[in-house]
């Protein structure tokens, strides 16, 4: 029998949920993706291109229009040049630059730091490669970075630190101090960060990349993802934004993985962020708008929203309306008022329990509003 390399790792609560919200007719805020669909000029850009036959295996590293649009898109947006040849790489969505960028530094035996609640794809890849994941709690209802904490943690086999900003399911975002406070604490030592930055276009306040900090870059992976800011989640085409040492590291795991990513929807892409140049303004307007419509609607019922400063993401707390635990909560909400969400414990590895769940508020005005109307009967 072979040895299972992630035996911890099961079917995620994500499918559970979508199953169990499937079975039972209930309206899905549980997984996040958005239920509307995407700009017609951004299928039309694509259509054109399969059309010309642009149908073949693209440049390993992404297509050369698409990578000079980020260069142009970070020099213009966050003041910060990338070198399309050396330092951009498009990748089968952020998942994928996630698992290079993380196979390209940790090797077995070196820790890496996770803040928790923590997007579930970052933990099994380390442990695939041999790392230590070092846990660091943030709880409700600020999700404060514990300093102390993580100075006691940072140890002579930290390899990694995985931040997420605005961050999936807390919808917290990094603040400048707080990113100028994480590099005071790792320079000077040989560590790295990989800044997941996915939603780095739906951010209610303002948003510090981690690539606007001059020091800090030299030593991070920036990873974005166009399905979240397009609203082309299945089409999976991020980036990752690193430099050139790292982007080498990174693209020797690429290389042998997907190798390149799909040729049409590459071209498609830059083709509709150069006519649109405007795209993340109304990304950002259509976020901001939904936010404000499920917090009006959320007034009509007991549940109590938590501070939502980015990502497509709120969560809700419960506690005046029943003391079961999210999980068993959740399956509740799902089977027998018929809303389906997910419990925030399930983000956490160790024990942790408070009335929260999370809810995903991408989706058609009519679908919040029969959410709402249905959370409100309880
Ligand atoms: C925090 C975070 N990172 C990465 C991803 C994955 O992005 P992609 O679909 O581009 O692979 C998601 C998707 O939900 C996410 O929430």
């Amino acid at each position: 029998m072979q040895k299972d390399k992630l035996p911890e790792v099961g079917t995620t609560i994500f499918t559970v949920m979508t199953s169990l919200a499937q079975q039972h007719n209930a309206i899905n805020l549980s997984q996040g993706f958005p239920d509307f669909p995407c700009d017609k000029a951004l299928k039309k850009a694509v259509q054109k291109r399969i059309e010309k036959d642009y149908n073949q295996y693209a440049p390993m590293a992404g297509v050369e229009i698409l990578r000079k649009r980020i260069q142009k898109i970070c020099q213009e947006h966050y003041g910060v040049h990338y070198d399309w040849e050396k330092e951009i790489t498009i990748t089968v969505g952020a998942t994928e630059g996630l698992f290079c960028a993380i196979a390209a530094v940790v090797h077995p035996n070196d820790e890496v730091i996770l803040f928790e609640p923590a997007y579930d794809s970052y933990a099994p890849v380390v442990k695939l490669f041999g790392g230590k994941i070092v846990p660091i709690a943030l709880y409700p209802p600020d999700f404060q970075i514990p300093w102390e904490t993580l100075k006691e943690k940072i140890s002579s086999k930290t390899k990694l630190i995985i931040l997420n900003t605005p961050h999936n399911p807390i919808a917290k975002v990094w603040t400048q101090e707080e990113i100028e406070q994480l590099w005071q604490l790792i320079k000077g030592r040989n560590i790295f960060v990989i800044s997941d930055e996915v939603y780095e276009y739906i951010a209610f306040v303002p948003f510090f990349s981690v690539r606007q900090h001059s020091q800090l870059r030299e030593r991070s992976f920036i990873v974005g993802s166009f399905g979240k800011s397009l609203h082309v989640t299945g089409w999976k085409v991020g980036y990752v934004l690193a430099p050139e040492p790292l982007t080498t590291l990174l693209r020797k795991i690429h290389q042998f993985t997907p190798f390149c990513v799909s040729t049409p929807l590459q071209y498609g892409i830059a083709d509709y962020l150069t006519t649109h140049p405007d795209f993340y303004q109304k990304t950002l307007q259509l976020y901001e708008r939904k936010r404000k419509l499920f917090l009006n609607l959320l007034k009509e019922t007991r549940f109590e929203p938590l501070n939502c400063q980015g990502t497509y993401f709120m969560l809700l707390r419960y506690g005046h309306i029943s003391t079961m635990d999210d999980v068993a909560f959740s399956q509740y909400l799902t089977k027998e008022v018929g809303v389906a969400v997910i419990p925030i414990s399930v983000f956490y590895s160790g024990n942790y329990s408070d009335n929260i769940i999370r809810i995903c508020f991408a989706k058609q005005d009519e679908v919040l509003i029969a959410a709402a109307k249905r959370l409100a009967t309880l």
